[in-house]
């Protein structure tokens, strides 16, 4: 790694042989912002003898993740331990497969399309919180996961495994943490020795599999329309009229269930818990939402009239982004920043990192959603902001994402215990009893930043570092 022949972009030696291996495993996020801020916008890291650079500068991000798009894969390690959940998903896929797969599944993420979605993500809302009673105490992390394992089961299967969804949920559940795990341990042992976690592990594969082929049979033999997912990506069709193959459409299913369902969740999670220990924030919420909705179930057409809405879950997004780096391989040199990155580096770019940087956010650990309010997202330099990546492989490309999720109601939850936000604190957030919303209060916990570094989809997204 050169600076005009001479130089690796500077970083921390570590241990012998491991490098940062235990830093970055103990403290990701830690890690990487006390790099950033003792070595500037270009670092290495070295890990077990791996050659990584991280880059803290927005115009380098927008490299990486743009301009020098064509010479850069996923990780190497991201595609061996998640590959044999994923398959050959668009989320791991590269080159003209991608290509070919990320167009023929863009139909199926039309505008038109996923509105159709947006009841069954109400009517799930409703059917959960109906049990909700004021004063309760409740994981807000776990409620928001049950949530979108609902909706992400009946959007992408119709109605056909809505019985199953508890079994569903627990085996991907096991699967994300299995595979994350063997993801950042160093020294893994083969998918095929028989441990129990190999074993239920594929168990858990299995099982997956046969609901996902067997939806796949029957809607061979029933060929009336139908708007789920699976059946959109079914009848997709390349212009030479080819179709996905079976295997292809179980690859494509299992990635938008891992890539779509606990990135909403943790958004929502860390969303109300902001707002919950930020009161004043939340009443502007409210005030907006009383106005613009009168009381009645929000519609998508509603969201644009809900500016402060928006602000707040730009405001969520920045400062707990559910993919908190990513991580990608050049597959030839690059120049970055000066230096020549020889070919197989990591190179990573971490969302945690940018959106905290007070070269771009005033303030940068607090909650303010008015920051949003006059236009800074056009002010930024692209590569500041950065919650969904950017480029080819974003997913803004394939979904319309708004970042903003429909409003359903208005609870108002309160952060119960320790407030602490770390691994061995876990807070959780209260309503007060009065403020229950007629049929439903609740209470609720919050996720510690650390534990969903450690367990979340992230690591799928971004590096097994
Ligand atoms: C808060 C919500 C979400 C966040 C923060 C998020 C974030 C991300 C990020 C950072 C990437 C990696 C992009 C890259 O490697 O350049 C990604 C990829 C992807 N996401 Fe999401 N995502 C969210 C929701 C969803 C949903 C709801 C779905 C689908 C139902 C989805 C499907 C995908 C897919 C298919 C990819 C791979 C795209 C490709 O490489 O072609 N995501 N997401």
């Amino acid at each position: 790694m050169t600076n005009n022949g001479t130089h690796a972009p500077p970083g921390p030696k570590g241990l012998p042989i491991l490098g940062l291996a235990f830093e970055v495993r103990s403290d990701p996020l830690g890690t990487l912002q006390r790099l950033a801020r003792q070595y500037g916008d270009i670092v290495s890291m070295p890990v077990m003898r791996m050659s990584r650079v991280l880059v803290n500068r927005p115009d380098y991000i927008q490299q990486l993740l743009i301009l020098d798009h064509a010479k850069l894969h996923k990780s190497t390690l991201t595609k061996l331990v998640v590959g044999p959940l994923l398959g050959q998903g668009l989320l791991i896929s590269e080159g003209d497969f991608w290509r070919r797969q990320r167009r023929l599944a863009q139909p199926a993420f039309h505008r038109s399309r996923t509105n159709e979605y947006s009841p069954v993500m109400v009517e799930c809302a409703l059917e959960q919180t109906r049990y909700w009673r004021s004063g309760e105490t409740r994981n807000i992390a776990e409620e928001m996961m049950k949530l979108t394992l609902e909706v992400a089961v009946r959007t992408l299967f119709g109605t056909s495994l809505a019985g199953d969804s508890e079994s569903i949920g627990k085996a991907m559940t096991f699967l994300m943490r299995h595979y994350l795990r063997r993801a950042r341990t160093p020294w893994r042992v083969p998918e095929s020795w028989p441990t129990s976690a190999n074993r239920r592990a594929r168990r858990e594969v299995e099982y997956m599999d046969s609901l996902i082929y067997g939806i796949i049979s029957d809607r061979k033999k029933d060929t009336r329309p139908r708007n789920d997912l699976l059946s959109l990506l079914m009848s997709a069709m390349h212009e030479d009229g080819s179709q996905m193959t079976e295997r292809q459409v179980r690859d494509e299913s299992m990635t938008l269930f891992v890539a779509g369902h606990e990135t909403t969740a943790l958004s929502l999670a860390w969303t109300w818990y902001l707002l919950g220990e930020n009161p004043a924030a939340e009443s502007c919420l409210h005030k907006e939402l009383r106005t613009v909705l009168a009381g009645r179930p929000a519609e998508v057409s509603d969201l644009e009239k809900l500016p402060y809405l928006n602000a707040v879950v730009h405001e969520s997004l920045r400062l707990y982004p559910p993919a908190f780096i990513m991580a990608r391989m050049n597959v030839e040199t690059v120049n970055l920043g000066g230096y020549e990155i020889p070919p197989r580096t990591t190179l990573l770019a971490s969302q945690w990192v940018m959106h905290r940087d007070p070269r771009f956010f005033e303030q940068p650990e607090q909650f303010i959603p008015e920051r949003w309010l006059d236009g800074l997202e056009h002010r930024l330099p692209p590569g500041a902001y950065f919650p969904f990546g950017d480029g080819p492989r974003a997913p803004r490309r394939l979904l319309p994402i708004r970042r903003r999720p429909p409003p359903l109601h208005r609870p108002r939850l309160r952060p119960t215990g320790d407030r602490s936000c770390n691994r061995r604190n876990r807070p959780e957030i209260q309503f007060p009893p009065e403020q229950g919303i007629p049929g439903c209060s609740r209470a609720v916990g919050n996720p510690t930043p650390e534990v969903r570094n450690r367990d979340d989809d992230s690591a799928i997204v971004g590096p097994a570092f």
